[in-house]
């Protein structure tokens, strides 16, 4: 994991009720050692007082544009160039708004408009606000113009402080600041790497697939995404061009992999089996695929029926990581093991069985690894070859994983772009 030590944040606060949160967030950046600055608007000083920012930071906190005592120690230019990260939290609408507009009114926007740093935001907001269209296109507009620049994190769903309920909620500060963790221990990776995957096409499945059971219910696991996202990361920063097919998570992909979204596995099968046709050197099945869905999907929501039990009666889904492995031309493809226990007999079997030419096994019966934790273990198997990774964050084990199938991907198939 990377050390925050010494990591120039700018923490730019927006006028919204997540305010006090942002204090937390403060509290804790500079509790991992980052240096962190902070720029609060108008509307933000309505509800939390700069006095606060400037005792957990331990630095003033700029309000103004126009303001001759800032401008004597660190003016807007300086300010913009300064942080490695800038980070909005609270991000209202208004200044996603003024951001995907390019409006230079206040201090924030003039920084956001003058830096060439990285910028995070994180946006908060009533969920009709969030929802509204032209909030989205605003958001549209930032992923796509700023591709590389610019990440949105969250927001999160659930009750808001104004009696609604849905999505609109800023992520916690613990979440953004694992965020912001994150967003170094990629940027290493991309300092450091030793795999050049320049033209190189990688596709990667993620996340848990959702079967409907009625409209409102699902079958579903615990997969979190952040095996399969850290994996896109690790070969985005290799060089490579990533697709992400990705089950729904509540992570954001990461700078410059093209992510697609689906729900079922029916439908990660169909994006999946695209995007290699459209050119695929690496296929990385990450994804906790569901192996059922219900047979029959109930059109309406389901009635309790008085005292007696329900029986669902499942179908298999396809096998997505299989049906690739199984096509003519198929690129070098990897999959994933599971497994509670007798691992690595499982893994063979499955790596058998589905004609994989590697497979990463897990063993997710083990706290604080797998499913929905930041960290894993893995033995990586091929037919002739075992490595064992030892317990790491899953950025970090991912950096090692890229290299070996990059290292093996090339052996088996010399020809292709690996
Ligand atoms: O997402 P995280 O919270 O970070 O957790 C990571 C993880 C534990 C989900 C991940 O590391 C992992 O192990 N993914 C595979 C989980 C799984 O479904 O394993 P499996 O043993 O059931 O499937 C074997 C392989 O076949 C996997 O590559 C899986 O993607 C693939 N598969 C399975 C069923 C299916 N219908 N289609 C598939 O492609």
């Amino acid at each position: 994991m990377a050390s925050l030590e010494g990591k120039k944040i700018l923490l730019g606060v927006t006028g919204g009720i997540a305010a006090y949160k942002a204090a937390d967030l403060c509290r804790q950046l500079t509790r991992k050692g980052c240096l962190v600055r902070v720029v609060m608007t108008r509307g933000a000083t309505e509800f939390v007082s700069p006095l606060t920012f400037q005792a957990l930071s331990g630095n003033p906190v700029h309000t103004e544009l126009l303001d001759s005592d800032a401008e004597a120690g660190m003016g807007h230019i300086e300010l913009a160039k300064w942080p490695d990260l800038i980070l909005i939290a609270p991000a209202t609408a208004n200044i996603i708004s003024l951001y995907a507009h390019g409006q230079a009114s206040d201090l924030l926007t003039t920084l956001l408009l003058a830096t060439q740093s990285k910028v995070a935001i994180a946006p908060a907001m009533n969920q009709a606000m969030w929802r509204h269209p032209i909030t989205q296109l605003n958001i549209a507009k930032l992923r796509d113009s700023l591709a590389g620049t610019c990440e949105i994190w969250g927001p999160g769903e659930g009750a808001q402080a104004c009696g609604d309920t849905g999505p609109g909620r800023l992520l916690e500060p613990e979440e953004l600041a694992h965020r912001v963790v994150e967003f170094f221990d990629n940027k290493n990776l991309q300092q450091n790497k030793k795999t050049d995957l320049t033209g190189t096409r990688v596709v990667i499945t993620a996340g848990p697939t959702r079967e409907a059971i009625d409209p409102v219910r699902y079958i579903s696991n615990h997969s979190s995404g952040k095996m399969g996202y850290a994996l896109a990361a690790a070969f985005s920063a290799s060089g490579a061009e990533v697709v992400l097919v990705s089950g729904p998570v509540d992570i954001s992909a990461p700078m410059g992999v093209r992510c697609i979204q689906v729900t079922s596995a029916c439908e990660m099968l169909s994006v999946a089996e695209e995007a290699v046709s459209d050119g695929c050197d690496i296929f990385v099945a990450a994804a906790a695929v569901a192996d059922y869905r219900v047979e029959t999907v109930a059109s309406s929501k389901m009635k309790k029926k008085g005292d007696s039990d329900l029986v669902l009666k499942l179908c298999q889904n396809p096998d997505i990581v299989a049906s690739i492995a199984a096509k003519p031309d198929k690129p070098f493809v990897v999959g994933f093991a599971a497994e509670t226990n007798d691992l690595l007999a499982y893994a063979k079997a499955k790596m058998e069985k589905k004609n994989l030419d590697m497979i990463i096994a897990n063993d997710v019966s083990k706290k604080g690894i797998g499913f929905n934790s930041d960290r894993n273990a893995v033995h990586v198997l091929c037919r002739e070859q075992m490595v064992e990774l030892p317990e790491q964050s899953k950025a970090a084990l991912s950096q090692k994983i890229v290299e070996i199938i990059a290292a093996r991907a090339s052996q088996v198939a010399p020809g292709k772009s690996v």
